[in-house]
């Protein structure tokens, strides 16, 4: 893990003062993080390719002497949340923020039992419910305040595989992407993570690429609405496997199964056994697989223009076959390839939220326009930038001195 960037947003110390008094000891920082390529797939247990991104949450804190957990939000319509670190730690009603924080506490209270508390406050630089991880990384923040609170310390990789499961808390089944990445990241480069066990190969991004992101407006807010149609999508998955591997003969996982038998013979298998709907989610699941390999070989070669064609061929199956996406994510994808970006996506678990995009630093500024004048002006938003941004590959998540 990386220590803490020197440049925590300007409102934390006040905001501290303001709920807490003086006395904050310790900075932790936790990045967002935007998934280049491997879409719903992480909880199949196949390889996907994230990288950080330089907004993250940071946390200001003070430990506690007791059990308890008391934390600020320096935005609006977070009002402060406090629980207990017990056993059993209740939950909040579902949709509530202060599930995350329990969520990270439930899992490192099951590993080390008895914890002392803090009290701290949240900033967080990751736009909500856009699919750029800003809860992962609200629940990593608070894991590594209460391991540094504590003096306990877990490697990342055993950290990242306790938090993918404990974030299960707040009632979404995802995958160990988020947790992975968050705290893993390398400055510069993006990831290939492997899963079962956990493996992180770094792969660079050349500095001449722009990865673009840029919000659809709708909001994905996985702890609300999109947790259903979420939820089911990796049910559908194992329900396509079981199937499927019970016919061609071979263990129920799809890493090996692909292994033994290769995507060809998996997809024909996948389409004359299975009902119309599990046939085309299997087959997102295969290909997208598939597709994760093309593009770490496409960034190791320096080809934005195969990577591009991938991150195209990665949207389609996850609008036709997976159907996760909505028709602004489908018209953003649209107008940033017009304008000469060389490939896009929706990214994150779709539903809303945002896409990304990667262009040469030529043709950055023509898709910027494009984006702007068509997409966000027509929906009365003026100034795009909190919405339409590039992003350099940021290091993980780190702890130290306030
Ligand atoms: C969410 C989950 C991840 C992953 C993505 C879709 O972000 O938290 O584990 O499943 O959706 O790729």
């Amino acid at each position: 893990m990386t220590d803490a960037s020197p440049n925590p947003p300007p409102p934390l110390t006040a905001a501290f003062r303001a709920a807490f008094g003086p006395g904050a000891t310790r900075l932790v920082r936790a990045p967002g993080r935007v998934n280049l390529i491997g879409e719903h797939i992480d909880y199949c247990g196949l390889p996907v390719l994230p990288m950080a991104i330089p907004p993250a949450a940071w946390l200001l804190l003070r430990p506690r002497a007791d059990g308890l957990v008391r934390l600020a939000d320096c935005a609006p319509g977070y009002p402060p949340r406090e629980f207990r670190l017990e056993r059993e730690i209740p939950p909040a009603p579902p949709g509530d923020w202060g599930n995350y924080p329990r969520a990270a506490a439930q899992a490192l209270i099951g590993r080390f039992g008895e914890l002392r508390g803090f009290d701290a406050v949240l900033c967080s630089r990751i736009p909500a419910a856009s699919g750029l991880s800003s809860s992962s990384a609200l629940v990593v923040a608070v894991a590594l305040a209460l391991l540094d609170v504590n003096r306990l310390d877990l490697p990342a990789e055993s950290l990242a595989e306790l938090l993918a499961l404990g974030e299960r808390y707040v009632g979404t089944r995802g995958g160990g992407m988020d947790q992975a990445i968050i705290l893993g990241a390398r400055p510069g480069a993006a990831a290939r993570v492997g899963f079962a066990p956990l493996r992180l190969e770094h792969v660079r991004v050349p500095g001449a690429w722009r990865i673009l992101v840029a919000s659809s407006l709708v909001s994905a807010r996985k702890s609300g609405p999109a947790r259903r149609a979420y939820n089911l999508r990796p049910r559908e998955a194992v329900e396509a496997l079981a199937i499927v591997a019970a016919h061609v003969g071979g263990p129920a996982d799809y890493v090996r199964l692909l292994g033994l038998h290769g995507v060809e013979r998996l997809l024909e298998a996948g389409q004359t056994l299975l009902p119309p709907t599990l046939a085309r989610r299997f087959r997102h699941v295969v290909t997208e697989a598939a597709r994760v390999d093309a593009a770490v070989a496409a960034l190791i070669a320096g080809d934005l223009a195969g990577l591009g064609a991938l991150l195209g061929a990665s949207h389609r199956s996850l609008r036709d076959d997976l159907e996760v996406s909505r028709p602004e994510l489908d018209e953003l994808v649209a107008r940033a390839v017009d304008a000469g970006a060389a490939g896009a996506r929706l990214t994150g678990a779709g539903f809303g939220g945002c896409i990304v995009a990667v262009a040469d630093a030529a043709a950055e500024p023509g898709v910027r326009a494009a984006l702007a004048e068509g997409f966000y002006r027509p929906r009365g938003v003026a100034d795009a930038t909190p919405h339409l941004f590039s992003v350099d590959p940021a290091g993980g998540a780190g702890v130290g001195p306030a």
